[in-house]
């Protein structure tokens, strides 16, 4: 699939559900916590079936994420079923990482058991690594579970992890280098991402946001220069640098700063609700699920979603005084 601009489409991220056990202040408002009534949600089933069409239209790579996905009972047998989708060939899976230690039966993780799924790819939410201000992020006091899960992680042997950090003036500009540091001794990716106007409440404003060009200029006050990796790349939006006399990587999403954010976009986006979402900055979303409850045939939906591709924008609203008609975990980051 190939939009207008020619933005090739190759990846769907696919939110499961809007429910979460924290409530992050950039994702969740605080005053808004209702969640969508089941019926209103789409079932494994159905989100299967437009997965696989997708993967008809040449999608290779999924993202399941959320709201918090592995809070959605029985993610792990819709995670079975992806391998199996021809044309499939990256499965991932985006979570805040409290749930992965779980043992989901004797001895085995959640984090062991996604492995043993299919998943080959997890990005794990950690924005600090103080406990105290981690909850007042997050809501929650579960830093401790994060880092068992991330170490759980480790163990299960995914082919890669990833760590995304949201920047925050008050809240973490501190935590930049004993974050790379943490991500150094588990050779993890570690990526700092620009905090976006995705929630209904204000939480983003000139003097809490810190760009991703402040975070490099931070990061090299303390390392040195950051070398550009231009041919490194994950699927995703981000720019990898190498930290000087290391091996290590770090990447930087500036979704908000970097003009050139959306020139290599490969994304839809399918919330739990049954949209197809051409753009995380965007309005526009269409609703599929209509048509899918409906009874439209494949050819049918596969006509939808070229329809949607086919009015993807050249790029997000974020910088235009974007004002979200949804919050983030009601989209699916
Ligand atoms: C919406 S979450 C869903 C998956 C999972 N619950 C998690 O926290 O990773 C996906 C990613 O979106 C990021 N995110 C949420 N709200 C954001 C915002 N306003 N700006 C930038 N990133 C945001 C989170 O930090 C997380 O890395
Ligand atoms: S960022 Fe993830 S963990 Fe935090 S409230 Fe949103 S969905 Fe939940």
């Amino acid at each position: 699939m190939q939009d207008r601009y020619g933005h090739r489409i190759s990846y769907l991220r696919v939110s499961i559900t809007d429910r979460c056990n924290e409530r992050c202040t950039y994702c969740m408002p605080h005053e808004l916590q209702e969640w969508l009534p089941r019926e209103e949600v789409l079932t494994f089933e159905e989100t299967l079936r437009l997965i696989r069409i997708a993967a008809e239209l040449g999608v290779s790579k999924i993202r399941i994420t959320g709201g918090e996905p592995l809070t959605r009972r029985g993610v792990l047998e819709l995670i079975r079923e992806l391998p199996r989708i021809p044309g499939l060939h990256d499965i991932g899976l985006s979570t805040n990482g409290t749930l992965l230690v779980r043992e989901v039966e004797t001895r085995v993780t959640m984090a062991q058991a996604l492995q043993t799924a299919g998943v080959r790819s997890v990005n794990v939410s950690l924005d600090t690594l103080d406990r105290q201000v981690y909850s007042q992020i997050t809501g929650r006091d579960l830093h401790p579970q994060v880092l068992e899960g991330i170490d759980a992680a480790i163990t299960a042997g995914f082919h890669q992890i990833k760590l995304n950090a949201v920047l925050m003036r008050g809240r973490n500009e501190d935590q930049l280098i004993p974050l790379i540091e943490f991500a150094a001794a588990r050779n993890l990716i570690l990526r700092f991402i620009e905090m976006m106007p995705v929630t209904t409440r204000k939480v983003l404003d000139e003097e809490n946001f810190i760009s991703t060009i402040e975070a490099k200029r931070r990061i090299e006050s303390h390392f040195g220069s950051l070398m550009l990796e231009p041919a490194f790349r994950t699927n995703g939006p981000a720019t990898y640098y190498q930290i000087p006399g290391r091996e290590q990587r770090i990447g930087f999403i500036g979704a908000m700063t970097n003009l050139h954010f959306c020139e290599s976009c490969n994304k839809l986006r399918l919330t739990c609700d049954g949209k197809l979402r051409p753009c995380l900055g965007s309005y526009l979303e269409f609703d599929i699920m209509k048509p899918l409850r409906a009874g439209a045939s494949d050819q049918e939906l596969k006509d939808f979603f070229l329809d949607v591709v086919d009015r993807k924008p050249e790029q997000h609203d974020f910088r235009d005084n974007y004002k979200p008609g949804r919050k983030m975990i009601a989209i699916g980051g």
